[in-house]
């Protein structure tokens, strides 16, 4: 079985997806590490509740973002993880995890690449009135949000309820992040 480790800034709720769906059976990789950049951000506190370790590491506590990369790089390669799964981490993957796990960092982002890139994708892409929302998989670069698509799923929503609208856009990430990690691991990693 391959190991994963899922990054997050926030609330961590496609975190808890991916744990759920390896709990169900579902997941042909194992959740080994959750690695959060923000102390007291909700995904430690679902971490620990899930039963998984996490790493709690702020890149200003280091003298460079290349010394914060370099460390977890060190833990990860510790913990032999094969699959970097970023799951609302706010931070762009510097050079040094980008070299050490190329072609094997992949990102989810709430909105039909490549519209509405950035941290307010879903917002933006409901004051822009587009009639035709989704959610993208893909590789990471160096770039934000970009990197080659691995797969992506639209439904069309035509009222005005953000609310309702966010929790759609949830609801599909955490059904299409565990398939898509699925997916790249029997396609490029086995
Ligand atoms: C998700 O919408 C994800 O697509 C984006 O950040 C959000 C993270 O939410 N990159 P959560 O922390 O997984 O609840």
């Amino acid at each position: 079985m391959k190991n994963i480790a899922v990054f997050a800034s926030g609330s961590g709720s496609n975190f808890e997806a991916i744990v759920n769906a390896y709990n169900r059976g579902e997941l042909n990789a194992t959740p080994a590490v959750c690695v959060c950049d923000k102390p007291g951000a909700g995904v430690i506190e679902r971490a620990r509740r899930l039963g998984i370790p996490v790493i709690v590491a702020s890149p200003k506590d280091f003298d460079s973002k290349a010394d914060y990369e370099a460390f977890l790089a060190e833990r990860l390669s510790e913990l032999d993880i094969d699959l970097i799964c970023l799951a609302g981490y706010m931070r762009l993957i510097g050079p040094v995890l980008l070299g050490r796990f190329a072609g094997r960092i992949i990102n989810i982002h709430p909105s039909l690449l490549p519209a509405f890139k950035g941290a307010h994708a879903i917002k933006d892409a409901f004051e822009y009135g587009v009639k035709v929302y989704g959610v993208t998989i893909h590789y990471v670069d160096e770039t934000l949000d970009g990197g080659k698509i691995i797969s992506q799923e639209a439904f069309p929503y035509e009222d005005s309820d953000i609310d309702e609208l966010e929790t759609k856009i949830h609801a599909l990430e955490h059904r299409l992040y565990p398939l898509t990690i699925n997916r790249v691991i029997s396609i490029n990693l086995i």
